[in-house]
């Protein structure tokens, strides 16, 4: 497990987060219910929330504060390419550092299994959120389904970014 101290901004009282792989077929299950509460419920994006072929390549993580699983993400390895995916934070534990933790944990898994570049579509409205891990917008927005997103990517080997990961 690896536990991500929230940033020194946050008050004192903000809780650890931890991120770790889902492993057992419970954790799966939650990472597929936080997906459906963000993707589906919320926002409409789709109801295909599991069993993707690529489920069987890829590591999915959970973050955890306390005994709650509040987010979790993707990462899945084609050559040198890490492609990131699926990152969702449930709506009461935005802003907390949840999502970082998550991109740091799988930027860091990527990093250490042998890949030079990050991919991801990002939803537009959180170009911000990936801009702060040191992605760049590659092209023009597209949509999927009735959200706009943007390709970007992460090139790795330097240490410039990641919120200090490195
Ligand atoms: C986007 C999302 C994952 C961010 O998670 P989060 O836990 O709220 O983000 P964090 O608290 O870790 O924020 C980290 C930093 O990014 C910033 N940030 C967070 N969301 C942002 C956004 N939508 N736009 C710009 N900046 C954002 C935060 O202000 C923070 O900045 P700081 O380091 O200067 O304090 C979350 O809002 C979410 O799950 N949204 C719904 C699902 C979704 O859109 N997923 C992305 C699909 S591409």
């Amino acid at each position: 497990m690896t536990s991500v101290e929230p940033d020194a901004r946050l008050s004192s009282a903000s809780p650890v987060i931890c991120v770790e792989p889902a492993r057992t077929p419970e954790e799966r299950e939650l990472v597929y219910q936080i997906r459906r509460e963000v993707f589906d419920q919320e926002q409409h994006l789709t109801t295909w929330v599991r069993d993707f072929p690529e489920e069987e390549q890829s590591l999915n993580v959970l973050a955890w504060i306390g005994g709650q699983a509040v987010g979790t993400g993707r990462v899945s390895l084609w050559g040198d390419e890490a492609q990131i995916a699926w990152i969702a934070v449930r709506k009461p534990y935005r802003g907390l550092g949840v999502g970082r933790a998550v991109m740091q944990y799988l930027i860091q898994w990527a990093r250490e299994h042998g890949a030079h570049i990050v991919t991801l579509n990002a939803q537009t409205h959180a170009l911000g959120f990936y801009e702060k891990l040191g992605f760049r917008p590659i092209g023009r927005p597209f949509y999927l389904a009735h959200i706009e997103h943007q390709l970007m990517e992460l090139k790795l080997g330097s240490q410039q970014a990641e919120g200090g990961l490195g």
